[in-house]
């Protein structure tokens, strides 16, 4: 039984979470459209990276992080990871019910796309798990049956983003040797399909010099939370609640990312779901 939340249900927080650093890409633009908002943000860094876990271990997860933010009556769960949501979105949205209003990463970029473009060749970046469910490709030929579209696993990138390494010589190696696929070649767009990499947007748009249209989920999504909210009428108007950052391990590298977002102000807590299995 979920304890009743003293605060009226537009009060309570927004629920988000992934496997690391990467959803505080998209924790950040909600942020900064909906000020007002408190954040309950997991990151789930003992079980990182999710793109090398399979299905069912990432449904686990899933399912386990939803139920703790219920836990904190969160009125809405956004999935801030595209793997997660490429494999868990249907049974987490299932397992809340109406308890909370559950957002994935992946619709509203593919609506996006889709809307941005008639025809042409759309690239898909994103961890092994999110390229072997095939779910941009299928999303976005069911908008636009005239889309190209081709997807390239990219598993070193997150892995190191989320040990720091970006604008530096070894991150743009990195970059430069999976840009370069000719899987890639003669693109008109790039989704960034994974959420650690807005971080690493500068050099990547350094890479194509603005003949590609570089694609990133956070804004999309953020823009997304503030439409569902307001059409459910739960926006909050009123209390001004701190956020909060919970993680499943601590790491050093997640206490210095959230710094970037969020300079000093965060304070970490660990929270092991699974401490007493
Ligand atoms: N940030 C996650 C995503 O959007 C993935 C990183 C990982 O492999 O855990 O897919």
């Amino acid at each position: 039984m979920l304890k009743a939340s003293k605060y009226k249900k537009s009060e309570q927080a927004i629920g988000i979470f992934d496997s690391g650093i990467g959803g505080l890409t998209v924790a950040n633009a909600i942020h900064d459209i909906l000020p007002n908002e408190q954040l309950i943000y997991f990151g789930d860094t003992a079980h990182f990276p999710y793109g090398e876990k399979s299905a069912d271990a990432i449904k686990y997860y899933a399912l386990r992080i939803s139920d703790f933010l219920l836990k904190q009556n969160c009125k809405m769960i956004v999935i801030a990871c595209n793997t997660a949501s490429s494999v868990a979105f249907h049974v987490v949205k299932q397992h809340v019910g109406v308890k909370a209003i559950v957002i994935n990463v992946i619709e509203p970029v593919a609506n996006r796309v889709a809307a941005l473009y008639q025809q042409g060749k759309i690239g898909v970046i994103a961890t092994k798990g999110t390229v072997k469910s095939d779910i941009y490709s299928q999303k976005l030929k069911e908008l636009n049956p005239q889309l190209q579209v081709t997807s390239l696993a990219t598993p070193l990138l997150a892995p190191m983003i989320e040990e720091g390494f970006f604008n530096n010589k070894i991150s743009k190696t990195i970059i430069y040797s999976y840009l370069s696929n000719s899987k890639l070649k003669k693109i008109d767009a790039l989704i960034l399909a994974c959420t650690h990499y807005p971080l690493i947007r500068a050099e990547i748009e350094e890479y194509y010099k603005q003949k590609v249209k570089i694609i990133d989920s956070a804004e999309i999504v953020a823009e997304r939370v503030f439409n569902q909210l307001t059409e459910n009428r739960l926006l909050n108007t009123t209390r001004i609640l701190r956020s909060k950052f919970y993680v499943s391990d601590y790491t050093e590298s997640f206490a210095k990312s959230t710094k970037i977002f969020y300079k000093d102000k965060v304070v970490l807590e660990k929270n092991t779901l699974w401490e007493n299995e």
